[in-house]
């Protein structure tokens, strides 16, 4: 699974990417969340976090992250956030010294922005440095989400490959659940669960870039969080709300998306009587905690077994 395409990060990309309402409050919870429990089920507090940008993890794990380690190509300066390293995951796991983690975490589809062998060599190689009982949460792109119905046909490699803005272009890989399953298996890493992030508000949903006639879903409930209550603000993030879906592709994945817009229909017609936050709430409390790669993020969460003899830890 090469893609041949040289998907090295533009080094801009990231730099100065703007944080909506919708990350800020829902997307943050929802990490929140996976990280106590990931925290509880791999005790020890030694978390390596990789694709770190600002150092996110370490501050949603506060107290209960005992050690603490961020690579990133563009890691913070300031040292006295945590510690740091600049590399580029592409090449692997990188120095990060000889003492396992308890836990490697990638947030916010950090494993989609590494090309398909880059991500297969990275999982082995952290495995190898892991102990055994060590956590895996990486997170990519699901494939099946509302954004990108193009792709939910294509086999892994070029013909996924999407381009992707952020501050600048890069270029971005989604997977399915049953691919990242296969990549933990090939490095050792027994598959524990997956789970869907924003199901229906995808930063790229309402963008027309890779599928017309989606509804701004993220960008009405940016509207709501912003507390958009009267005139034309308020109507026209009601109206994306509700709005029915373009024709999408015979695939499982379009009777998921139908079934859950006819939840958010509902919703809005019954509630249109609560505050624009409380309303906006309500819908992100409808999705429905799959880990099918529906979402925006697909959360693959593993646990490293006992190394094959023969194989040795990285010293
Ligand atoms: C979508 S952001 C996620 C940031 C962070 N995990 C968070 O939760 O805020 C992707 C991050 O991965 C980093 N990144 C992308 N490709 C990388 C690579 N090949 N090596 C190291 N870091 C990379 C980017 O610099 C960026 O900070």
């Amino acid at each position: 699974m090469t893609t041949g395409t040289d998907v090295r990060q533009p080094a801009h990309a990231y730099l100065g990417h703007p944080r909506d309402a919708v990350r800020e409050t829902f997307e943050r919870a929802f990490f929140a969340v996976e990280l106590e429990r990931l925290l509880a089920e791999a005790p020890g507090g030694r978390v390596l976090d990789l694709g770190c940008a600002d150092g996110l993890v370490r501050e949603l794990g506060g107290a209960r992250v005992k050690e603490y380690l961020g690579v990133d190509l563009h890691p913070p300066a300031d040292e006295s956030q945590g510690t740091f390293l600049a590399h580029d995951l592409g090449e692997g796991l990188g120095p990060v010294g000889g003492k396992p983690f308890d836990l490697y975490f990638a947030s916010f589809g950090v494993a989609s922005h590494l090309a398909p062998h880059e991500l297969v060599r990275l999982c082995r190689e952290l495995a190898e440095h892991a102990r055994p009982g060590s956590l895996v949460a990486l997170e990519a792109l699901g494939l099946f989400s509302l954004e990108w119905p193009a792709l939910w046909e294509t086999a892994p490699g070029p013909a996924r490959m999407l381009p992707y803005r952020l501050s600048a272009e890069t270029w971005v890989h989604p997977w399915a659940p049953s691919e990242l399953e296969a990549i933990f298996a090939d490095a050792g890493i027994t598959t524990l669960r997956g789970v869907d992030r924003s199901i229906q508000a995808g930063p790229k949903v309402g963008e027309g870039r890779y599928w017309p006639g989606l509804p701004p879903v993220r960008a009405s409930l940016n509207d709501l969080l912003a507390g958009t209550d009267e005139g034309v603000g308020a109507v026209e993030a009601l109206r994306a709300l509700e709005a029915p879906l373009p024709p999408l592709p015979a695939h499982p994945a379009a009777g998921m998306h139908h079934a859950l817009l006819a939840r958010r229909q509902e919703l809005v017609r019954a509630e249109r009587g609560l505050s624009p936050q409380r309303l906006a709430r309500a819908v992100w409390a409808l999705e429905p905690g799959t880990g099918g790669g529906f979402g925006h993020g697909l959360l693959a969460v593993g646990r490293v077994g006992r190394r094959p003899s023969g194989r040795s830890a990285v010293g």
